[in-house]
């Protein structure tokens, strides 16, 4: 029987980026957007992205990610769960497979949708968990390949995604230690389902497959009010959160929102009150990547060791659905493990087949 205890601490932090880096440059060389690095740059703060490569899927990204994080924890999950917007198929779900090549035999492993919000989304189902027994080690994972959804000519969405999977592994813990979540929020509005959506594909229009269904089977997102939407919901989430944890904003010393775009993560932190210095993210490296972002994020500050452990922590998220998460923790004390890379493998071999239609005519640079 296990024994509960008052909270869930994040134990491991894991990340893997594909290697193929794509610059704005390299977006501006395809010459199908009319755009420029100066207006990327300025607009979002993003200068280039990360594509996987033809082969590599979301779970591929999962696995490597995962393992990094328990390699980082010293310990193994006793349930897995895959926040993502762009699994590996429309079913099963990516995370039973994920388990599966982790090596963790039998646990419970499934997929949750909450688009951008989905790693807070799963942080606060995984604590709840923990807190009360149901497991004491959940896997949560960020993983996504948007670089497969998004139409190259589109320019609301084709310069700001990019692809990435970041992991956090949980554990029963107290209140005092760093990594502690203190509290959570999180919420959803569907009257605004239409904003972030990818029209058909599901129950309510199957695809109609051919050249006529081509553009509807694409991301789409209304950039404008969406960012309208994203510094409404995150500020006023992180006010709530905040205020549950009994925290002012001037006790929070870490700061990271979902990096989607830099002039929104600039307005929330000046009306949450949270001063630029204590603004953390890698969003100018790797662009949005959904689900991903914050877990990227949070092992990306950690690995520069940024942030002291016991730091008091606000993270916060908005994406599709429309849904909005944050969490309020102190700074874990694990470090994303200083092993090499670990080397990303495919589930299946890639294909000797003609390009698929979602992926992106590159012209990319390695890094
Ligand atoms: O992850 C889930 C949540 N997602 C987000 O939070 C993303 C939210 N939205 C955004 O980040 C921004 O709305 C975008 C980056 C998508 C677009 O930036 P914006 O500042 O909202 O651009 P806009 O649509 O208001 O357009 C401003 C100008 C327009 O030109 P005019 O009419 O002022 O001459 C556009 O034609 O910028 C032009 N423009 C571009 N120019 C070069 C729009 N997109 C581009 C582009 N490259 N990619």
């Amino acid at each position: 029987m296990t024994k509960v205890r008052p909270t869930a601490v994040l134990d491991g932090l894991g990340s893997c980026l594909p290697p193929r880096v794509l610059t704005n440059e390299d977006v501006r060389r395809r010459g199908v957007l009319n755009t420029s690095d100066a207006w990327i740059r300025s607009r979002t703060g993003i200068a280039r992205r990360r594509v996987a490569e033809d082969g590599i899927s979301t779970g591929d990204l999962a696995v490597a990610a995962g393992r990094a994080a328990q390699k980082s924890a010293g310990a193994r999950a006793d349930l897995v769960l895959v926040a993502t917007t762009t699994p590996d198929r429309r079913c099963p779900a990516t995370a039973p497979e994920v388990a599966a090549r982790l090596g963790l035999d039998a646990v419970p492993a499934f997929d949750l949708s909450a688009v951008c919000s989905g790693f807070l989304y799963g942080l606060t189902v995984a604590a709840a968990l923990v807190r009360t027994g149901v497991c004491a080690r959940p896997l949560v994972i960020g993983a996504e390949t948007y670089s497969r959804i998004v139409d190259p000519l589109d320019r609301d969405s084709a310069v700001i995604f990019g692809d990435g999977a970041g992991a956090a592994l949980l554990r029963p813990g107290d209140r005092g230690e760093p990594g502690a979540l203190a509290a959570t929020d999180w919420g959803a509005d569907g009257g605004g389902a239409d904003l972030i959506a990818i029209a058909v594909g599901g129950a309510r229009r199957p695809d109609p497959g051919g050249r006529a269904g081509r553009q509807e089977r694409y991301f789409r997102m209304r950039g404008r009010e969406v960012y309208a939407q994203a510094v409404r919901r995150m500020t006023d989430s992180s006010r709530v959160v905040l205020a549950a944890a009994g925290w002012s904003p001037e006790a929070v010393g870490a700061f990271i929102g979902h990096q989607a775009n830099q002039r929104i993560l600039d307005a929330v932190a000046v009306r949450v009150g949270i001063p630029a210095h204590r603004c953390h993210g890698n969003l100018r490296d790797v662009g949005n990547t959904a689900a991903a972002s914050l877990p990227l994020a949070l092992a990306d500050t950690a690995a520069r060791r940024r942030v002291r452990p016991g730091t008091r922590t606000l993270l916060t998220a908005f994406g599709g659905g429309l849904t909005w998460a944050s969490a309020a923790l102190t700074w874990p004390a694990a470090l994303p493990c200083d092993l090499p890379p670990e080397p990303l493998t495919a589930s299946v071999p890639t294909p000797a087949t003609p390009r698929r239609t979602f992926s992106w005519p590159l012209s990319t640079t390695t890094s």
